[in-house]
Formats: C-alpha cells, sequence, structure tokens
C-alpha cells in the first residue's frame, strides 16, 4: 500500500483505497484489507466519480489540503465517506435534497464527526451560506439540467479566494439533443463567465461514459 499525491488516498497497483475512520464497517459493500494494523477500503471508480478523476490523472493538487469542503450532492454517502476517511479532521458539508436519500448519508454522519449533513436545495445557497461558511473545496455531483450555473452560485458565495472546485458534469442531464462536446463547452463557457475558468477537463471514461469532471482554481 503506497501513499498517493493526494493526501488521505493510498494505491496498491491500480487500486484506490483510504483509510477506514470506522474499522470493520463498510459504506456500500466495498472490499477492505488490513496492512501494518489499519484497515484500507477500496475505492470504487465505477461507484465514485471522484476515484474515476483520480484514476485518470488530474493535476496533482486536484484536492488540496481543505480546511473546510462543500459537497454538493451527497446522495448515500459512498464519495463522502471517502472524502471523510481522507481528511478526517476537515468539515464536511453534505448538501443533499432527497429526503430518501438524506436518511443514510445522516446515519453515516452520525458515525463520522467531519460530516456535516444539510438537507437542502443545491440551488439555493443563500439558505445554507450562514450555516457553511467559507470553504476552499467545493465538489458537485448532481444531476440538474443547470449543473454549471448551480456550481457558479455556490462558487460565488461559498469558495474562498483562492479555492479549488471540481464538477462532476453529467452531460446527458443537461441535454440529449446537443454532442457531449457542445454541453462540455457550454459549462465551460458559464463557469468562465461566472468567474470560475476552467482548469481542467477530463472524460470519466470508461468509468462513466455520461460524466466530465471540470476542475476550477490554482
Ligand atoms: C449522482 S447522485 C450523487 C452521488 C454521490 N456524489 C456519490 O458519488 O456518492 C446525485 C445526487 O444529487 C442529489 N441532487 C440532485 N439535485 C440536487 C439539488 N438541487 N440539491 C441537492 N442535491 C441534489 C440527488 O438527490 C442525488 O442524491
Amino acid at each position: 500500500m503506497e501513499p498517493t499525491v493526494w493526501t488521505g488516498v493510498y494505491r496498491d497497483g491500480r487500486d484506490l483505497f483510504t483509510v477506514n475512520a470506522e474499522p470493520g464497517v463498510r459504506v456500500y459493500g466495498e472490499a477492505t484489507r488490513s496492512v501494518g494494523g489499519r484497515e484500507f477500503r477500496e475505492w470504487d471508480p465505477f461507484r465514485s466519480k471522484l476515484a474515476a478523476l483520480l484514476l485518470k490523472a488530474p493535476p496533482a493538487d486536484v484536492l488540496g489540503t481543505p480546511r473546510r469542503i462543500l459537497y454538493l450532492g451527497g446522495a448515500h454517502g459512498t464519495t463522502v465517506s471517502h472524502l471523510a476517511d481522507a481528511f478526517p479532521t476537515t468539515p464536511i458539508f453534505v448538501v443533499e435534497k432527497s429526503p430518501t436519500a438524506f436518511a443514510p448519508l445522516l446515519a453515516l454522519a452520525r458515525r463520522r464527526e467531519n460530516l456535516l449533513p444539510l438537507l437542502a436545495d443545491a440551488q439555493l445557497p443563500e439558505r445554507y451560506r450562514a450555516d457553511v461558511g467559507e470553504v476552499d473545496l467545493l465538489y458537485q455531483d448532481v444531476a440538474q439540467r443547470n449543473q454549471a450555473g448551480i456550481f457558479v452560485e455556490n462558487a460565488r458565495v461559498l469558495l474562498a479566494d483562492g479555492g479549488r472546485g471540481i464538477l462532476m458534469l453529467k452531460v446527458r442531464s443537461v441535454t440529449q439533443r446537443r454532442s457531449a462536446a457542445a454541453v462540455v463547452a457550454e459549462a465551460r463557457a458559464e463557469l468562465g463567465r461566472g468567474g470560475f475558468p476552467v482548469r481542467s477537463e477530463t472524460p470519466l471514461l470508461p468509468f462513466s461514459r455520461e460524466h466530465v469532471a471540470l476542475t476550477v482554481g490554482r
């Protein structure tokens, strides 16, 4: 098990791992492995777009060492749990609007004290601005038509100067009619107009056919 350039993320061959903050507990049926007295959870790139992005060689400092994280679209907490492993002392605010998805997320957060879940709509960041405060990493994975607009609005309201952002753009959520390239170009333009020029663009194939990761900052 080797450390990677990303804080808290380890590698064995092609497989990524994080150190389990709750030894003996699995979050989504992932494999675990004990090495040197620590339990590692395998981070499945087919289940987590962030693992897919890391395997596709993004900028080395794509995550940095954030002091506060805002995560939009937490769902049941698959990716959130690995981020919480990787940054165990960093507050991670997780916005999720579906009450059905929020229940397991809340259960996860009760066991991991750096997770702070918010049942809220990511389209309305002013409503959670006071709870969250300024963050230096914004991560978004919400399957919505106006994904780029949601990202810009959250970044404008909550991302610190010099902060980083990762937008998992689901191309098919925007439209079925235009080409993926056109949809990505439009999102890039919207981020640029919003003051967040895109730094890197990474298709997540073969792990996801529908997503392109856009990063901003630094
Ligand atoms: C693809 S899932 C996220 C998967 C998760 N990021 C992971 O990797 O484990 C998208 C989630 O975004 C949530 N979502 C969609 N629109 C939202 C919005 N406007 N505000 C907050 N959450 C939203 C959905 O309820 C769903 O749980």
